[in-house]
């Protein structure tokens, strides 16, 4: 690592800190990127929620990694750096397996993982279920989950019917708690279409039909067998990982990994299209087991424009609602192109939108969906930054580079009928989201323009390397968002990255 980073990243953070790294948007802001810079002063690295519906991507001896369970600090396993799966993350066993053997293979340890106890067990049914849901429901109900059960998980942890991970451990807990829980779910299964079931169940992402019985539905004892087995793979690293990492508070420097973002969280998100866990700096802290008081430092990841998969509102979608598929659909002509940065000034929106995402690599790490792009929209970094706080990382600026215009939202026309109940007049000029959808479909962004940059930034170490408009770009979110950019990341290499 540059010296210069590496001095600035130990000025920055003193020894002890707990720092959030978590995301200000509708995720996929490159959290991984950021955490795996502060990785190099940190000594644990936790997941504290989320799931297996996040993606990390990481380059190992050359070789391109995506985890999904395992935190992303594992890398640093040799090391001696301790990575943690807190209690607020739905575990599942069979991802996490996967990705170690994967990591094994690629010569990688992981001698130093700690799995919490309470974390909460994702079993094949939940799956099934998010899968069922999503494949029964209209057009314009589908949440876009990512399939991984999530939303089931969740369910059930509230419903207090939740298994957890050191259920995996004792036989008889894991048997009575699933015959306590799953006739009832067997009887509703028998009522569906049992080829659909089938067809679910034969994923590789619930092993390819162990887990079918032909008229059950479910096999429940291929589950619990599958179960105990994962937990004997386990059992060395299921641990009381809150008070471990409760006992670190102060004394090693402690980096939590968000997943998702603010405006996907189940409470402050656009609800209902969120996750069903908590995304915000006090959902990280609650996933560990900390206090939010315990957090010296908040970095919100923000991109230098939007993202969003799945879906739910986007206000500033360039090319409207969902142009990514307008775009599949109606532009089969440009299939073929593989230099989309000559389109990123396309007069067409939706071929402009396409074109940024394609420059930008905007796929989803989980899913492989394409996401769909927006332009920056200050009303809900004011929103997010509300609850998270104003310390902020810019990412992929680089990607807005040659866009010769770059509109950023500043605040949105309320343009649906009169709500006094909230507060919501019609025409009435909001400058910080309300982030419910039905809210945000009756919103119209308004925009400011900027004038863009064509110069190539992926070598600034500096703010000063950078061209007077991408100074201005800056200027413009910290002024009007009121927000503090402590870092700029200007390409995907750990080294293309400066404090501000
Ligand atoms: P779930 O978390 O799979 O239940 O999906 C709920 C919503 O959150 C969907 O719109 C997903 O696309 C979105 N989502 C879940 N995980 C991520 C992520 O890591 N990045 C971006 N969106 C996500």
């Amino acid at each position: 690592m540059r010296q210069d980073l590496y001095d600035d990243l130990l000025n920055y953070f003193f020894s002890g800190s707990v720092i959030s790294v978590h995301c200000n948007q509708w995720g996929d802001t490159g959290k991984g990127k950021i955490l795996d810079l502060i990785m190099a002063i940190a000594k644990i690295g936790e997941r504290p929620m989320g799931a297996d519906n996040c993606g990390h991507t990481m380059v190992i001896n050359g070789k391109k990694i995506v985890t999904h369970m395992i935190p992303s600090s594992i890398m640093h396993d040799a090391q001696g750096i301790v990575s943690v799966i807190g209690r607020g993350v739905a575990f599942n066993p069979l991802t996490a397996y996967r990705e170690l053997k994967m990591l094994m293979d690629s010569g990688e340890t992981w001698e130093n993982l700690k799995i919490s106890f309470r974390a909460k067990l994702t079993m094949p049914y939940h799956i099934l279920f998010d899968r069922l849901n999503e494949a029964r429901a209209n057009p314009d109900k589908k949440i876009g989950t990512t399939g991984r059960g999530v939303g089931p998980v969740f369910q059930d942890h509230v419903g207090r019917m939740g298994l957890c991970v050191r259920d995996m451990l004792d036989a008889d807990v894991m048997c009575q708690k699933l015959y306590h829980v799953l006739p009832d779910r067997i009887a509703f299964l028998q009522t569906l279409d049992p080829q659909l079931i089938r067809e679910i169940l034969h994923h590789d992402d619930l092993e390819n039909g162990l887990f079918f019985h032909p008229t059950e539905m479910l096999d429940v004892d291929a589950i619990i067998v599958r179960y105990l087995e994962h937990g004997k793979f386990f059992k060395n690293v299921i641990t009381d990982a809150e008070k471990y990492v409760r006992s670190h508070v102060g004394k090693s420097t402690i980096a939590l990994e968000g997943a998702q973002g603010a405006l996907l969280d189940i409470d402050d998100g656009s609800y209902p299209f969120v996750t069903s866990s908590r995304c915000t700096v006090a959902g990280l802290a609650h996933g560990a087991g900390l206090r939010e008081g315990d957090i010296t430092h908040r970095i919100g990841v923000v991109k230098a424009y939007q993202t969003r998969v799945g879906a739910g509102c986007m206000p500033t979608e360039i090319g409207g609602r969902n142009a990514v598929e307008v775009f599949a659909r109606d532009y089969k002509q440009h299939s073929a192109i593989s230099d989309f940065s000559l389109l990123i000034n396309d007069p067409d929106p939706v071929i402009q939108g396409a074109a940024i995402g394609r420059v930008g690599g905007e796929f989803g790490a989980t899913t492989g969906r394409l996401r769909r792009i927006g332009w920056l929209d200050l009303v809900a970094l004011r929103y997010a930054v509300g609850i998270n706080g104003p310390e902020i990382a810019i990412t992929k600026l680089d990607v807005l580079t040659g866009i010769k215009k770059i509109p950023v939202c500043v605040g949105y026309e309320y343009c649906g009928s009169d709500n006094p109940a909230i507060g919501l007049m019609h025409g009435q000029i909001l400058d910080v989201m309300m982030p419910e959808n039905d809210i945000l479909e009756q919103c119209t962004p308004i925009y400011e323009i900027l004038d863009g940059w064509d110069e190539d930034i992926s070598g600034a170490i500096s703010y000063h390397d950078l061209p007077e408009n991408a100074q201005r770009y800056l200027d413009f979110i910290e002024v009007r968002a009121d927000v503090s950019i402590i870092l700029i990341s200007v390409g995907p290499d750990r080294e293309q990255t400066f404090f501000a």
